[in-house]
C-alpha cells in the first residue's frame, strides 16, 4: 500500500483537428502548477494529458488536409506533445485514443453499460454540430435574423437522421441533483454549478452514442457499422491511463477516482453531467471534482482563427521566455474567469512582478553577498524581531497557498507568495545592508544571511509555477533538498555555500512600440 496519498489530475484531451493554441496551454499549465505543486506536498501524483484523435471533426480536417485520418493523427498530436515539452509540462502520461488500449476500454465501458440495461437501438433525427461534435435540443438553437439556426456556441448545425444507440440519459436526472446537492464542490467555481444544475433540471433527453455516416471511430462492440460517440470514447480515456478494464492494479486502485478534471467552460456539460451519467450507469466510483475555467480573448476580441488572432504558445516562448509566459498566464486573470490577453498587460506584469520583484530582490541580495561576504553563504548572528518576523511569514504562507491550490485559485496562490516579495523590498530597502559594510560588518551579515534565506524559500515556493527559474536560484544557493518540508526553520539555509557571481533570471521586457 502506498504511504503516500495519492492525487489524480487530468488536462481534456485535445482535439487534433488544428494545431495548440493559448487556449490548450493554459488549461494544461493550471494542471502543471498542481501536479507539480502536490509532488512537492509529499502526494503521488498521476497526471494525464494527451489527444483526442477521433470523430467527424477530426476525419473532414484529414481529408481536407489530403491525408488518411491516422497519418493526419500522428502528426498533429506530435505538435501536442512538442507543446508539452515547450511548457515544461510534468505529465506521467500522455495518452492518444487511437490507441488500441484505448479502444479495448471505451468498448469494455460500453459494454458495461450496456450490460446494465442503458443503452438501447434507436434512430437519432435531431440537431449535430460537428465543430462542437454535440447534439442540440430544437430548444437550445439560436435562430439568427435570416432565420439561419445555430448552436448557442454560435457553431453551424446540421440536422442529422441515422440510426443510432442510446444512453438513458433520462434515467440519472435525479442521481445527478443529489450529487451536485451533496457533493457541492462537484462542480467549481459555484457559478459553474448553477448552470449545470439548471441544464439538468431542465429535462434530460437520452443521448445518442453512436453514429453511422462515417466510420473514424471506435467500432461499438457487436455492430460494426456503429461508430462510438466521439465524446463517450474520448471521456473514457481517464480510465483507459489508469489500466481500466483491469480495476486490480495498483495504478488503478491509487488513483481511481480522479481527484479532479480540469476542463474549459465549453466542455462542462460533457464532465459534469455525461460522464457521472456513464460512471452511474456502469456502476463506477465518480471523480471528486471537475473545474471549468474561462476563456482567453486576445486584445478583447474572440480567438479564432478565422480572425488570424491565434495565440501561439511557442512564440510566446520564444519572445518573452518560458517562465514568464507561464507565471503571467496564472497571474493576471482569477482562475475561473475569462481573461483577456494583451501585450501590454504581459510586460507590464512580468516587468513589476518578476524583473523588478522578485528578480530585483534576489539580484540585489546575491550580488552583496557576492562582493562583500567572499561570495559564501554568511554566518548569521542573532535574529532581530523584525528578522523572524519577516522569516517566519514566508514559513508560514505555505498553508495559506495550499488553501488556495486545492481551489484551484491560482491568481490567489500566486498573491500570497507575492505578498512576501513584497514584504523581502520593504525588509531589504529597511535594513539597508549597503550601508552597513563599515558600520556594522556583523549585522550585514546577518541582514544578508536573512535575504538570501527568504530567497531560498521564496524559490521553493515559487517551483510550481515558474520551475526552471526556481531551480537556477536554487541551484546558484546550493541548495538540494526542494519539496515543502524543506519550510521551516529547522532547514535553515547553511553558512559557507559558495555563491557564484549571480545571474539575473527575470529579464526586463521593452513595449513593443518603444522598442
Ligand atoms: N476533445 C475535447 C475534450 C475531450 S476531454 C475528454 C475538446 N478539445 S479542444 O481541443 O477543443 O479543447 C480543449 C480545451 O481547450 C478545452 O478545455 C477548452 O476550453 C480549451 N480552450 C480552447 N480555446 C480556449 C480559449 N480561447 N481560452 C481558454 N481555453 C480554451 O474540447
Amino acid at each position: 500500500m502506498p504511504t503516500r496519498p495519492s492525487y489524480y489530475i487530468t488536462t481534456p484531451i485535445y482535439y487534433v483537428n488544428d494545431v495548440p493554441h493559448i487556449g490548450h496551454a493554459y488549461t494544461t499549465l493550471a494542471c502543471d502548477v498542481l501536479a507539480r505543486f502536490k509532488r512537492l506536498d509529499g502526494f503521488d501524483v498521476m497526471f494525464l494529458t494527451g489527444t483526442d484523435e477521433h470523430g467527424q471533426k477530426v476525419e473532414k480536417s484529414a481529408v481536407a488536409a489530403g491525408v488518411d485520418p491516422l497519418s493526419f493523427c500522428d502528426k498533429v498530436s506530435t505538435r501536442f506533445s512538442e507543446l508539452a515539452v515547450a511548457m515544461n509540462f510534468s505529465h506521467d502520461q500522455f495518452i492518444r485514443t487511437t490507441e488500441e488500449r484505448h479502444k479495448k476500454a471505451a468498448q469494455h465501458l460500453w459494454e458495461r453499460i450496456k450490460s446494465k440495461g442503458y443503452i438501447y437501438e434507436d434512430k437519432y433525427a435531431g440537431w449535430y454540430s460537428v465543430r462542437d461534435e454535440a447534439f442540440y435540443a430544437e430548444k437550445e438553437l439560436i435562430v439568427g435574423e435570416d432565420g439561419e439556426k445555430s448552436a448557442p456556441t454560435g457553431a453551424a448545425v446540421e440536422w442529422v437522421e441515422e440510426a443510432s444507440y442510446f444512453f438513458k440519459l433520462s434515467a440519472f436526472a435525479d442521481q445527478l441533483l443529489d450529487l451536485y446537492k451533496s457533493q457541492p464542490d462537484f462542480v467549481m467555481p459555484l457559478t459553474r454549478l448553477n448552470e449545470v444544475k439548471s441544464f439538468v433540471e431542465g429535462g434530460l433527453l437520452d443521448l445518442s452514442i453512436s453514429r453511422t455516416t462515417f466510420d473514424w471511430g471506435v467500432k461499438v462492440p457487436d455492430n460494426e457499422d456503429h461508430v462510438m460517440y466521439v465524446w463517450i470514447d474520448a471521456l473514457t480515456n481517464y480510465l483507459t491511463a489508469l489500466g481500466y478494464p483491469d480495476e486490480t492494479t495498483d495504478t488503478y486502485q491509487n488513483f481511481w477516482p480522479a481527484n479532479i478534471h480540469m476542463v474549459g467552460k465549453d466542455i462542462l456539460r460533457f464532465h459534469a453531467v455525461y460522464w457521472p451519467a456513464f460512471l452511474m450507469a456502469a456502476d463506477l466510483p465518480l471523480p471528486k471534482r471537475v473545474f471549468a475555467h474561462g476563456w482567453w480573448t486576445n486584445e478583447g476580441q474572440k480567438i479564432s482563427k478565422s480572425l488570424g488572432n491565434v495565440i501561439d504558445p511557442f512564440e510566446l516562448i520564444d519572445t518573452y521566455s518560458l517562465d514568464a509566459t507561464r507565471f503571467f498566464m496564472l497571474r493576471e486573470v482569477p482562475f475561473g474567469n475569462d481573461g483577456d490577453f494583451s501585450r501590454a498587460s504581459f510586460v507590464n506584469r512580468c516587468n513589476a512582478d518578476l524583473a523588478n520583484g522578485f528578480g530585483n530582490f534576489a539580484q540585489r541580495s546575491l550580488s552583496m553577498v557576492h562582493k562583500n561576504c567572499d561570495g559564501v553563504v554568511p554566518v548569521s548572528g542573532p535574529l532581530t524581531d523584525d528578522d523572524t518576523k519577516f522569516l517566519s511569514g514566508i514559513e508560514n504562507a505555505l498553508d495559506g497557498v495550499r488553501g488556495h491550490m486545492d481551489c484551484q485559485a491560482f491568481h490567489k496562490a500566486l498573491d500570497a507568495i507575492w505578498t512576501h516579495v513584497s514584504a523581502a523590498d520593504s525588509y531589504i530597502s529597511v535594513a539597508e545592508p549597503w550601508k552597513l559594510k563599515k558600520t556594522d560588518p556583523d549585522r550585514m551579515a546577518t541582514v544578508l544571511y536573512v535575504c538570501t534565506e527568504a530567497i531560498r524559500m521564496l524559490a521553493i515556493l515559487m517551483q510550481p509555477i515558474m520551475p526552471d527559474s526556481a531551480e537556477k536560484m536554487l541551484d546558484q544557493m546550493g541548495v538540494s533538498e526542494r519539496g515543502f518540508d524543506q519550510l521551516s526553520a529547522k532547514h535553515r539555509l547553511k553558512a559557507g555555500h559558495q555563491i557564484p557571481k549571480p545571474q539575473g533570471i527575470f529579464p526586463r521586457f521593452e513595449h513593443e512600440d518603444t522598442k
